[in-house]
Order: structure tokens, then C-alpha cells, then sequence
């Protein structure tokens, strides 16, 4: 959540590049442990010690404009030894130019199979078994690899959790970018160069001609993953999908990260679908956040709306969950129980073993029929969408919930579920 950002600890920062980057053998260890604290120290100097971050404007979704990438019913299964795994199973998601959606969920709940399948990169045995995927009003599941590899790179973008995952080990970071030039612009070697440095630049590197000549293992943490933003951001795309892109780094980066990614955005309009399972990080980025529960969309709204009034239990437990500036409590509030096993999900709404407010108030519907994901109320159109039946009847009417439950009420276990299962 917006507050006042952690001191800068550089010490620690060197320590986390001890751990975490592979130690080049040699004499040379030395040289690049040393260019890299030298690096990262600059990074760091970037940030005023009382720098607190500002309250941003939220982007208004408007009802009129058509989405820029329109997911629905989404299906993408793992066909595996041990059965059929639903990573994702009838997914609905939609962004608009130069908006920026937050997709939020428990681990395995099927956040990055849905970036992968909107990407075309599902790995076997996965397969887009139903659905469509329309960006720019093109359906992407009907375009062969090498369509999808032309749009890749250019119009669509990818941020990975670990750049190792994205940068090439054997090429310098420069000829990286320059790579994805010469597949989608026709600029001469100088240009491609010139422009190279130029978003390295862009992406805060310091001494970007210089940086541009090493090689990934010769960057930090925090400097490889500016490396891949200057990658998936070198053509503006018009759609960034960034899974996790600031997991992986200590604090301080992260926040430079994520103010890095905002300020770029919002110059270049590119719309952007951020997944990650860190409630805090959505609501310093995203404009609309979809919550995700065991390859389902759960409910989407507005970030306000979503932070004020979740209507999902499952929401209203993550919101529980989270530690709040100044709230002395004496333990964080937890969701009882795990992710149900995707090989056989459990008929009905997927969250019921977990599900205070379905014991509450005695609904048998929940084991016997799967909840669609419907406006909260009627008129609402698509502004604020919940798969339950606590919101929705049998037959998808809005009903009030009498005596509404809060956050706290839900995350407490009640006798009927497993107690001290929490993630
Ligand atoms: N290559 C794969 N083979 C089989 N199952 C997979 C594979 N990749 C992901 N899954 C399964 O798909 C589900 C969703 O995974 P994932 O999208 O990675 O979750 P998240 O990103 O939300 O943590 C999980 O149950 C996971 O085990
Ligand atoms: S549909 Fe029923 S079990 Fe599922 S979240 Fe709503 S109340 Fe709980
Ligand atoms: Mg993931």
C-alpha cells in the first residue's frame, strides 16, 4: 500500500547478490562483484531517503471504449500421468488501452498459465483447450506460431519473475535489445545500437554504453530485470504482461522497479496486466484488479472498489490477510485450508472447503452448482463482477446478503472447517 518507503539498505543489497547470483569463477569475480555493488549503490542513491510515495490517480475504466485484450472463457489444461491438472478453467478478463489490471491470487491458482496461454506459450502438455483470446480484435488462439512470434516482441510483451528465464547467458544485455530490433524494426546496426543504449538509459541503467556490454551474469538482481523492461518495452508494445516481475528482488529494488514501470506506462499508454500475489504491489499499480481462486476469476473490480467493498469471501480473506500500517494486531488473519487439487476440482464453487460465509448462512447451493461470474448489481454492467452465491442466486439473480459478512468474519474458521491450514 502507499506509505513511507523502507531506508535504502545497501548492505543488504550486496549480501543479496552473494546469494542469489550465480559467483563468476576466477579473478574476475572480484571485478564484477564490485562493478555490480558500484551499479546498484548508484540504483539506490536514485532514492531520497524520506521518499514517500505519492497517491496516484486511479484511471477510470470507460464503459464505452472497446478492450484492448479480451479474454474469455479461457481454458488451459496440463494433460499429465496423474490426470487432467484445470490450471485454467474459464477465465474472462479484459483490459483497455493504458490501463493497468492487477491479477492477484494464491500460488497455483493459475496466474501464469493464463499470461502463457494469452501469450501463446503454454509449454507441453499444456493445451488452450476452449475459449478466445482477442487483442486488437484478432482472436490470437487462431494464429500460427509464426504470427503469434511476429506480435511477440512488438505488439505484445512479457516480463518474467526471474530474467534468467529471458535473457540469452552467452549475449551482452545491448545486443539483447538489439535483438528485438532486427525481428521487428528495420533499423540500421548504428540505430539499432543508438537505440539500445537509449532504453537502457530509459529503464534508469546507469553508464548505460557500458552496461550495455555486459553479460547477464555480470548484472544484479534488480539491474538484469531492468534489462528485460528495456527488452519487452524497446518497440512499445501495446500490451506489457509482467508475472511476478518484482518477486524476486529485496525491497528497495522493487519499489524503484515499480515506479520505473508506472513512469514508463503512463508515457507510452501501453496497457498492462500485472500478475502477482502481492495484494500491496496492486494497490500501488493497478487502475482494475481481477482475483484469481484455483483457475477461475473470482471477482474483478476498480482497485478502490475492490480494497473498499470485496464482495468475494475469498477476496475479503486476502484483504484480511494483509498487514495494515499502524493495526497492532497480534497475528495476521489467514484463509484456512489450500488451493483444491486442479487434477479433480470439487463440483461447485471451487472455495467452499474454505468457505466461512457458506456455513454462515447455510448455503447447500455452493456444493451443487458452479457460481457464474456476474455483475454485482444488475445495472452495473461489467464494473464489478463476482462468481457467488452469496451475491447471485440459482438462477444468476443479485440477492442481498443479509447481514453482510466483514473480512474478519470470514477468515475466522469456523468449527466446520479444518483450522490451522492456512497458506
Ligand atoms: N507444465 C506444467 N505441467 C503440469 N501442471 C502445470 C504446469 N504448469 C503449471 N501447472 C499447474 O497449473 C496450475 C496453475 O499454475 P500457475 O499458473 O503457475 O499458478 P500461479 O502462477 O497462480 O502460481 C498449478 O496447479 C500448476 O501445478
Ligand atoms: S459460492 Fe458459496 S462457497 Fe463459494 S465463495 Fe460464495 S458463499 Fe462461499
Ligand atoms: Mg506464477
Amino acid at each position: 500500500m502507499s506509505g513511507t518507503r523502507p531506508d535504502p539498505t545497501p548492505a543488504d543489497d550486496e549480501v543479496r547478490m552473494e546469494v542469489h547470483d550465480p559467483d563468476p569463477a576466477g579473478a574476475d569475480a572480484a571485478r564484477v562483484a564490485a562493478d555490480r555493488a558500484i551499479a546498484d549503490q548508484a540504483l539506490i542513491d536514485d532514492v531520497p531517503d524520506e521518499a514517500v510515495v505519492e497517491p496516484r490517480p486511479v484511471r477510470q475504466r470507460d464503459p464505452d471504449e472497446p478492450a484492448l485484450l479480451d479474454v474469455r472463457g479461457l481454458k488451459t489444461h496440463f494433460h499429465t500421468r496423474s490426470g487432467v491438472v484445470q490450471a485454467v478453467d474459464g477465465v474472462d478478463l479484459s483490459v483497455q488501452r493504458g490501463e493497468v489490471l492487477g491479477v492477484v491470487g494464491e500460488s497455483g491458482c493459475g496466474k501464469s498459465v493464463t499470461a502463457l496461454s494469452i501469450m501463446g506459450l503454454v509449454p507441453y502438455p499444456g493445451k488452450v483447450e476452449a475459449g478466445t483470446v482477442t487483442f486488437d480484435d484478432q482472436d490470437l488462439t487462431g494464429l500460427s506460431n509464426r504470427q503469434m512470434s511476429r506480435l511477440r516482441g512488438d505488439r505484445l510483451s512479457m516480463i518474467f519473475q526471474q530474467p534468467g528465464s529471458a535473457l540469452n547467458p552467452v549475449h551482452r544485455a545491448g545486443r539483447q535489445i538489439e535483438e528485438v530490433y532486427e525481428l521487428h524494426r528495420d533499423y540500421d546496426d548504428e540505430e539499432q545500437t543508438r537505440r539500445a543504449a537509449d532504453m537502457l538509459r530509459q529503464v534508469g541503467i546507469p553508464d548505460p554504453e557500458r552496461r550495455a556490454r555486459a553479460y547477464p551474469h555480470e548484472l544484479s538482481g534488480g539491474m538484469a530485470q531492468r534489462v528485460m523492461i528495456a527488452m519487452a518495452l524497446a518497440c512499445q508494445p501495446d500490451l506489457l504482461i509482467a508475472d511476478e516481475p518484482t518477486t524476486a528482488l529485496d525491497v528497495t529494488i522493487q519499489a524503484q522497479i515499480l515506479d520505473l514501470m508506472r513512469d514508463l506506462v503512463a508515457e507510452s499508454g501501453t496497457a498492462v496486466v500485472l500478475i502477482t500475489h502481492d495484494l500491496g504491489v496492486v494497490a500501488e499499480m493497478a487502475d482494475r484488479v481481477a482475483v484469481m481462486y484455483a483457475g477461475q476469476v473470482v471477482e474483478e473490480a476498480d482497485v478502490i472498489t475492490l480494497f473498499e467493498d470485496p464482495k468475494h469471501p475469498y477476496t475479503r480473506g486476502l484483504i484480511g490477510s494483509m498487514p495494515v500500517l499502524g493495526d497492532r494486531r497480534e497475528a495476521l488473519e489467514t484463509i484456512p485450508g489450500v488451493v483444491p487439487n486442479l487434477v479433480d476440482p470439487p463440483v461447485g464453487c471451487r472455495f467452499a472447503d474454505r468457505c466461512h460465509a457458506r456455513v454462515e448462512h447455510d448455503l447447500s447451493i455452493c456444493t451443487e452448482q458452479d457460481p457464474e461470474l456476474l455483475p454485482v448489481v444488475e445495472t452495473d454492467g461489467d464494473a464489478h463482477v463476482v462468481r457467488c452465491f452469496l451475491h447471485h442466486d440459482a438462477e444468476g439473480r443479485p440477492r442481498a446478503v443479509e447481514g453482510g459478512s466483514t473480512p474478519a468474519d470470514v477468515v475466522t474458521a469456523p468449527a466446520e472447517l479444518a483450522p490451522g491450514e492456512g497458506p
